[in-house]
C-alpha cells in the first residue's frame, strides 16, 4: 500500500531528538526552530516527560471515559493553576480541530444560535465546522460549505459591530496570534471589543489558542495580553509535547449535560500523563518567562536586519516577513545551516521553537540568518 500523498515533505529522516535539536539518519544535527509545527513545547524527549509517560505505560495506557480518572482531575487542577483560569472546566479531546469543533458546538448549545464570526486569514482546523471557519477555500469541501460562518476583515471594529447588528451571533472565534495566516497579532483593543460585544449580545468568545497558547506568546494564553477573559479557550499542539491531546477550557457559566460532548480517546491515561509532564516542566523551568525573554531578544535583533520587511509576533511565535527576492532563505537555513524553521505564505519565516530555547540557540540562529539573507 502507498501513502496518500498529501504532504510536500523535506527529504530528511529524523532519527533522534533531544531538547531543541534533532538528528537525521546520517547523524547530522539540526537546530529545531519549528518544533514539529509548534508542538514541541518543553523540548524533545525531555527526561521528565519520557519518565512520566514510560511509568504510566507500565501501569495503564488507556481506558475510556466510562470510569473515574484521577489523572484528568489532576490535569484540570494543574492547568487551572498554571493558566490562572482556576474556575474554568476542562473537556479533553485529541487535536486542535476537534477542540475548536467542540468549542463552536458548545457555544451553539449554549445560546441556541447558528452564526459564527471568524476572520480573514484564520485557520481553525480541517474538520467540518472548524474548516468552514477557516479562510482557505482550497481546503473546504463542498460538504463543509455553510452560511453559518461570516468572515470579517481582521481588526475591523466597525465591521464587527455591524455583523452583530445583522446576525444573531452564536460565537466569535479568533486566534490571539494568527499562525498559518502569517503571524498576525490581534490587538488588545480588538480583543476587548470582541469581549464587550459578546457580553452585550450573549454571544460566546472563543479564543483559539491551539498554536499561540500554552505559554508560547510569553503569557499562558496570548489573548491574556488584552486583560479580558474569553468564554472558551481551545488548545492542542504544545499541550502534549508531541503526544496527541487537545482540550477546551470552559467558563463557569456553561453547564455540562451528560452526553453533550464526548470522545473515545480524549483524556486517556497516557495523554494525561504527557500533559501533566508538560505543565510540570513549564512550571519547574519557568518556560513561559523564558519564551517572553528569548522571544523578545530574537525579535529585537531581527528588527535590526535592513533586508527584513517586518518582524511580527510575541514570545516564541515569530514571523519574519521577507521580500520576494529572499524567498530562498528558509531552504538555505535548512540545507546550509541545518536549522528547521516554519513558513507562511507568501514569504514569512515562522519561528515556533521549544519554549526552552536558549540565548545561545537564538544567537546561532541570528548568525545563520544574517549569512543566509546576505548570500
Ligand atoms: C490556530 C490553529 N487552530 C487549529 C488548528 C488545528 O489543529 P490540528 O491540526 O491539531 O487539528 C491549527 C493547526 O495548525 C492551528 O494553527
Amino acid at each position: 500500500m502507498k501513502l496518500f500523498d498529501v504532504y510536500p515533505v523535506n527529504d530528511i529522516i529524523i532519527d533522534k531528538a533531544f531538547g531543541s535539536h534533532v538528528w537525521d539518519d546520517k547523524g547530522t544535527q539540526y537546530l529545531d526552530l519549528y518544533g514539529g509545527h509548534a508542538v514541541i513545547s518543553i523540548g524533545h524527549t525531555h527526561p521528565h516527560y519520557v519518565k512520566r509517560l514510560t511509568d504510566q505505560l507500565h501501569k495503564v495506557g488507556f481506558y475510556s471515559n466510562s470510569v473515574k480518572m484521577p489523572l484528568q482531575e489532576e490535569l484540570a487542577a494543574l492547568l487551572g493553576k498554571v493558566s490562572g483560569k482556576e474556575d474554568y472546566q476542562l473537556f479533553l479531546c485529541n487535536s486542535g480541530a476537534e477542540a475548536n469543533e467542540n468549542a463552536l458546538k458548545l457555544a451553539s448549545f449554549y445560546n441556541g444560535r447558528k452564526k459564527v464570526i471568524a476572520f480573514k486569514k484564520a485557520f481553525h482546523g480541517r474538520t467540518s465546522l472548524a474548516v468552514a471557519a477557516t479562510d482557505n477555500p482550497k481546503i473546504v469541501a463542498p460538504v463543509n460549505e455553510t452560511d453559518n460562518v461570516v468572515f470579517l476583515p481582521w481588526e475591523d471594529e466597525a465591521a464587527l459591530e455591524q455583523a452583530f447588528q445583522q446576525h444573531e451571533v452564536s460565537s466569535v472565534i479568533i486566534e490571539g496570534i494568527q499562525g498559518v495566516g502569517g503571524i498576525n497579532v490581534a490587538s488588545e483593543s480588538f480583543l476587548r471589543k470582541i469581549r464587550s460585544l459578546c457580553d452585550t449580545h450573549n454571544a460566546v468568545f472563543i479564543a483559539d489558542s491551539v498554536q499561540c497558547g500554552y505559554g508560547r506568546s510569553g503569557k499562558f494564553y496570548s489573548h491574556d495580553f488584552a486583560g479580558v477573559n474569553a468564554d472558551i479557550y481551545s488548545m492542542a499542539k504544545g499541550m502534549g509535547n508531541g503526544f496527541p491531546i487537545g482540550a477546551i477550557i470552559i467558563a463557569p457559566k456553561f453547564h455540562a449535560v451528560y452526553g453533550m460532548l464526548g470522545t473515545t480517546f480524549g483524556g486517556n491515561h497516557l495523554a494525561c500523563a504527557a500533559a501533566l509532564a508538560v505543565l510540570e516542566t513549564i512550571q519547574a523551568e519557568n518556560l513561559v518567562e523564558n519564551a517572553a525573554k528569548i522571544g523578545g531578544y530574537l525579535m529585537e535583533q531581527l528588527r535590526t536586519f535592513d533586508k527584513v520587511k517586518e518582524v511580527r509576533g510575541r514570545g516564541l511565535m515569530i514571523g519574519i516577513d521577507l521580500p520576494e527576492e529572499l524567498s530562498f532563505v528558509k531552504k538555505e537555513l535548512l540545507h546550509t545551516h541545518k536549522i528547521f524553521t516554519g513558513e507562511a505564505k507568501p514569504n514569512v519565516i515562522r519561528l515556533l521553537p521549544s519554549l526552552a530555547l536558549t540565548q545561545a540557540h537564538a544567537d546561532q540562529f541570528l548568525e545563520a540568518f544574517g549569512k543566509a539573507i546576505n548570500k
